[in-house]
């Protein structure tokens, strides 16, 4: 990233990353996206480009992209985006905040994201393009796969282990040594005691017990 980097998105999402960027003194280029960022405050000093043909321009050798697509439930942008440009020939940084808390020996593969307040234990591996969100905590000896949202105040305890594209919505918790198979999403505030077979949305419990006294 001899060049700095080159920010992809003007949602929410890319302003948390915009920000994080801003606090490393990392130079940033400008932001792709075909719409106006919608907080003027942080990105109006950046150079905003229109369409994703501008990034043509840059040479994939000397600039990463930082993917500021968000991840929500069932919408694979961000995962596609990667793909896409990682075929292109175009590296993506890994970004983790000041205010994380990344063991020394865990690994973060190509393109992760750790944001404000999150930790990550000793051991654990998180595949490409993932994102790890604010306040999140991923405990020691996990595997979470790539393509994976680990969405503000997750807990996920030691040795958990989830493939690709696998959304853990927000607050939810998942108890040790669970394994989580590919496109499953884990609804906000659901609490994980089995492991989870692909393609599945699991919901928190909704049970209701009369007790007469
Ligand atoms: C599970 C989830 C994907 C929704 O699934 P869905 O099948 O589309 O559910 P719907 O939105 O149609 O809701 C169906 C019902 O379940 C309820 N419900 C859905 N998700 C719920 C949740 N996580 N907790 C409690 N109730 C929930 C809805 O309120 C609704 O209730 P109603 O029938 O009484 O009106 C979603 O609610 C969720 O948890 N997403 C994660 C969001 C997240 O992590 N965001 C992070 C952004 S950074």
């Amino acid at each position: 990233m001899n060049d700095g980097v080159l920010l992809i998105g003007s949602g929410g999402h890319a302003s948390v990353l915009l920000d994080m960027l801003i606090e490393q003194k990392i130079n940033v280029l400008g932001y792709v996206s075909p719409l106006l960022a919608m907080n003027q405050k942080l990105f109006s000093d950046l150079h905003w480009f229109k369409s994703d043909e501008d990034i043509f321009q840059f040479d994939k050798t000397t600039i990463q992209l930082v993917n500021g697509i968000g991840s929500l439930p069932g919408n694979t942008l961000r995962a596609d985006f990667y793909m896409k440009y990682k075929k292109l020939g175009y590296s993506f940084a890994t970004l983790v905040s000041k205010d994380a808390g990344v063991s020394g020996y865990a690994t973060l593969e190509q393109g992760v994201q750790v944001m404000r307040g999150a930790i990550i234990q000793t051991g654990t591996t998180v595949g490409y393009n993932s994102i790890v969100n604010t306040g999140s905590i991923v405990d020691h000896d996990c595997t979470i796969g790539s393509n994976n949202h680990i969405a503000p105040g997750v807990t996920i305890s030691g040795h958990v282990t989830s493939q690709k594209n696998v959304h853990f919505g927000t607050g939810s918790s998942i108890i040790q040594s669970i394994n989580i198979n590919e496109n499953v999403i884990v609804g906000s505030g659901t609490t994980i005691t089995k492991d989870i077979e692909k393609n599945t949305i699991c919901y928190p419990a909704r049970i209701f017990k009369k007790v007469i006294y």
